[in-house]
C-alpha cells in the first residue's frame, strides 16, 4: 500500500509506511505529515481513538523517524492528495536523531554535505520523479524507433573530445582513460546494428566550477548509419520533444512542487530554429534581431530593471526589519516578518548574481571574435532570446572535435549540430555528421596530436564499407536541469561528481 494510491482507498483501513516529514501538535492531537517515496499526506492521531501507548509514541516522533501505521482513509480536499489517515495503530522502527536539515534556510554546501539526507526533501524528490521519467521516456523513443541500445566501454584507450580533460586511471601498468564519450564505439557498431543509442557514465575532468559542468555525467549518445546532418537534426527535435512531453504529462504535480513555469516548455514542442553558426555570432553581437529582440539592448535593459529591482528589495528588507524591531510587536508577527526577510534576502541574492553576471555577458557579446567556439556567456545571450531550444549548424571545423565531417560545399565548416536550450541554459546536445574520408580523418587525428594506433580500429570503419552516417550526445544531467528549471546542474543528479566534490 503506497501514499499515491489513498485515493482509491476512501473509508477503507490502510497499512502505510514512511518516515515523518512533519508533526504538530494541538490538544489531544497528533498531525504528522507521513512520506513514503510515493507521496504525502497528512495522517492525524487522535487520543481519544487510540490506546495511550500509541498516542505517547505518536507524541515521541522526531523529524524523519520510521514507523508503519495503519489507519481509515478520509477524503478531504484540504489535504495534500486530497485525503487525510485517521490512525488506529502505529508502530515505530526508529526515532530519528535530531535531523540536521529543517524547515529553514540552509546554505548550499550544507545541503550538497547532506546530500545523503537532502535527496528526502520535497524539491529533491520532485526532481528525482522528473529525472526518472525522463530517463524511461529516452530509452522508449530509441525501441520504439528500431533502435538498439549498446553498453560502451568505461575504460578507454583514446581520447574521443579532446585530450585536455581526461580521467587518467593505471589499466594493469598501462595508461587507461574513464570514456569521454561512447560514440567511437557508438559508430562502430551502428555498422553492425544500423541505428544504435549508448545509455552510460562519461567523464571529464573540468577542473571549473561552473553550473553546468560535472565530472561524472550520464550520455545518451545514438548513432545512424546513412543519415546526414539534417535528418540527425530532425531526430533531435523528434527525440527532445517526445521526452519534454512525457514529462508534461506524467510530472504536472512534481512540476507544480519545483514551481517550474512550464509555458517554455510547451512552445518547445514547437520546431526548433535552426541557425548556422554564421547566423548565431550574428545574434550574439547584436548584428541580427530575432523577434524583434536586440542581444546588447536586451541585455542592457534587463540590467536597468534588475538593479532597480534590487533597490526595491533592498528598501522592503529594511522596512520589514524596522518593524519586527518595534516594541510590543506580536510574536506570528515576527515571525511572518522574518519568513518574508529571508525570501527577500534570496532573491535579492540571486538578483546580485545576475547584476554581477550581465556586464560580462554583455562583454563577451560585444567582443565575440569570428571563429571561435561558443562559450557558456554567448550560448546563455543567445538563449535568452528564444523561447524554445535551438540547432546551431556548421561550425568553423578548428574548434570542433577531429571525427566531424567537412561541409563539402563549404569545406571551412564542420557539419557539427549543438543544441541550446533556452532561458539562458545553453548546450544541451552536441552532435554532427562523421567524417567518412579516411584521409582527412588522418589528418584531424595528427592536427589532434592524437595517438594514430590509438585510432587503427576506428579508421577500419572507412575502409570495410564506410557509410554516411551522424549521430549525436544528450547530457542527461543537462536536459534535467532545463527541464526542471533549476540553478544548478548538481541537483540534477543524485550524488554529484564534480570539481572539489567526492562526498558523499
Ligand atoms: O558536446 P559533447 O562533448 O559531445 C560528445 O561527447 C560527442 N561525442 C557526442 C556525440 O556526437 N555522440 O558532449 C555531449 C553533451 C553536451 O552537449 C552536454 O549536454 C553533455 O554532453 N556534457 C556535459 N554534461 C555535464 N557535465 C559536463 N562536464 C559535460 N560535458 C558534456
Ligand atoms: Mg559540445
Amino acid at each position: 500500500m503506497y501514499i499515491k494510491n489513498l485515493l482509491q482507498f476512501i473509508d477503507q483501513s490502510v497499512t502505510l509506511s514512511g518516515w515523518a516529514a512533519n508533526k504538530r501538535e494541538s490538544k489531544g492531537l497528533v498531525f504528522l505529515v507521513m512520506r513514503d517515496g510515493t507521496g504525502i499526506c497528512q495522517c492525524v492521531v487522535d487520543e481519544s481513538k487510540v490506546s495511550p501507548e500509541i498516542f505517547a509514541a505518536a507524541s515521541k516522533l522526531t523529524l524523519e523517524s520510521s514507523f508503519t501505521l495503519t489507519g481509515n482513509v478520509i477524503k478531504d480536499e484540504r489535504q495534500t492528495g486530497g485525503v487525510e489517515v485517521q490512525v488506529t495503530d502505529l508502530k515505530v522502527f526508529q526515532y530519528a536523531m535530531d535531523y540536521p536539515i529543517a524547515k529553514k534556510e540552509h546554505g548550499i554546501e550544507f545541503l550538497m554535505d547532506n546530500r545523503h539526507l537532502w535527496l528526502r526533501s520535497q524539491r529533491q524528490w520532485a526532481i528525482m520523479k522528473i529525472r526518472n521519467t525522463i530517463i524511461f521516456a529516452i530509452h522508449r523513443f530509441f525501441q520504439q524507433e528500431g533502435f538498439v541500445e549498446m553498453d560502451a566501454p568505461i575504460f578507454t584507450g583514446n581520447a574521443c573530445e579532446g585530450t585536455s580533460n581526461l580521467f587518467e586511471t593505471d589499466y594493469y601498468g598501462d595508461p587507461a582513460y574513464l570514456s569521454q564519450s561512447g560514440q567511437l564505439y557508438g559508430e562502430a557498431m551502428a555498422m553492425a546494428m544500423g541505428k544504435i543509442y549508448t545509455f552510460g557514465p562519461t567523464f571529464r575532468a573540468e577542473k571549473s566550477k561552473t553550473r553546468r559542468h560535472l565530472s561524472e555525467f550520464w550520455m545518451i549518445e545514438p548513432e545512424m548509419a546513412f543519415y546526414d546532418i539534417f535528418q540527425n537534426m530532425d531526430l533531435i527535435e523528434k527525440f527532445l520533444q517526445f521526452v519534454i512531453g512525457e514529462v508534461l504529462k506524467a510530472n504536472q504535480p512534481e512540476l507544480t512542487i519545483i514551481e517550474r513555469d512550464t509555458a517554455v516548455l510547451q512552445t518547445s514542442l514547437d520546431t526548433f530554429p535552426r541557425l548556422t553558426y554564421d547566423e548565431a555570432v550574428a545574434i550574439i553581437k547584436g548584428e541580427k534581431d530575432v523577434n524583434g529582440k536586440n542581444s546588447i539592448k536586451t541585455l542592457e535593459e534587463d540590467l536597468k530593471v534588475i538593479e532597480s529591482s534590487i533597490l526595491s528589495t533592498q528598501a522592503e528588507i529594511t522596512e520589514r526589519e524596522t518593524k519586527i524591531a518595534q516594541p510590543g510587536i506580536k510574536k506570528g508577527e515576527i515571525n511572518f516578518n522574518q519568513n518574508k526577510i529571508a525570501q527577500l534576502k534570496s532573491s535579492l541574492k540571486d538578483l546580485e548574481e545576475q547584476q554581477r553576471n550581465i556586464p560580462q555577458w554583455l562583454e563577451s557579446a560585444r567582443t565575440f571574435k569570428y571563429g571561435n567556439d561558443l562559450g557558456g556567456s554567448d550560448e546563455t545571450v543567445i538563449t535568452r532570446l528564444f523561447d524554445k531550444p535551438i540547432m546551431v549548424y556548421d561550425w568553423p571545423h578548428e574548434v570542433k572535435a577531429f571525427y566531424l565531417k567537412r561541409n563539402p560545399e563549404d569545406p571551412r565548416f564542420a557539419r557539427g549540430v549543438d543544441v541550446l536550450a533556452p532561458e539562458g541554459y545553453g548546450e544541451i546536445v552536441g552532435g554532427g555528421e562523421r567524417e567518412t574520408d579516411e584521409k582527412l580523418l588522418i589528418d584531424k587525428i595528427n592536427e589532434h596530436e592524437l595517438p594514430m594506433e590509438a585510432f587503427e580500429w576506428y579508421l577500419d570503419l572507412r575502409r570495410y564499407g564506410s557509410v554516411p552516417h551522424a549521430g549525436f550526445g544528450l547530457g542527461l544531467e543537462r536536459i534535467v536541469t532545463w527541464i526542471c528549471g533549476l540553478k544548478h546542474v548538481r541537483e540534477s543528479i543524485p550524488f554529484p561528481r564534480s570539481y572539489g566534490r567526492l562526498l558523499p
